[in-house]
């Protein structure tokens, strides 16, 4: 399983693939599963700018995409234009989606004080669920 310091850094490794002609504020997400699986996500810009995709959810996408079944454990979230990226309201409802009891922990790299974690039930809390 990886460490929240491997997560992040990997996380910091999706972040050199981010696709952002327009902000120019790229980020990286790092998700890992009960499984010990790790998927990354960078954010993906376009022409029509609502359009775009947040790292996060790219990254939550693409275990999806792969079949990963096991609960979402935790997600680090990385830019090197910000400290401690937040994930927008958008990606914490993605988030509290896949919440099943275990409280997705959120590691951010604050750049004086290093890792800060959270969980989605703070970020998010009297959440909308149908199920
Ligand atoms: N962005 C993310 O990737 N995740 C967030 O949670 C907030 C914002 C991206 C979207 C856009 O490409 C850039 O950051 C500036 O908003």
């Amino acid at each position: 399983m990886k460490s929240n310091e491997e997560l992040i850094e990997t996380a910091k490794e999706a972040a050199k693939n981010a696709y952002c002609p327009y902000s120019q504020f790229p980020v990286g997400a790092c998700v890992l599963y009960e499984s010990g699986n790790v998927y990354l996500g960078c954010n993906i810009e376009n022409s029509s700018y609502g359009l775009s995709l947040c790292a996060e959810r790219n990254a939550i996408s693409t275990a999806i995409a792969a079949g990963e079944k096991s609960k979402l454990l935790k997600i680090a979230i990385y830019s090197p234009k910000s400290t401690k990226c937040f994930p927008c309201g958008a990606c914490r409802q993605w988030l509290q989606e896949f919440e099943k009891g275990q409280n997705i922990q959120i590691i951010l790299e604050d750049d004086n004080n290093g890792l800060c974690l959270y969980n989605i039930n703070d970020l998010l809390p009297y959440s909308f669920n149908l199920i």
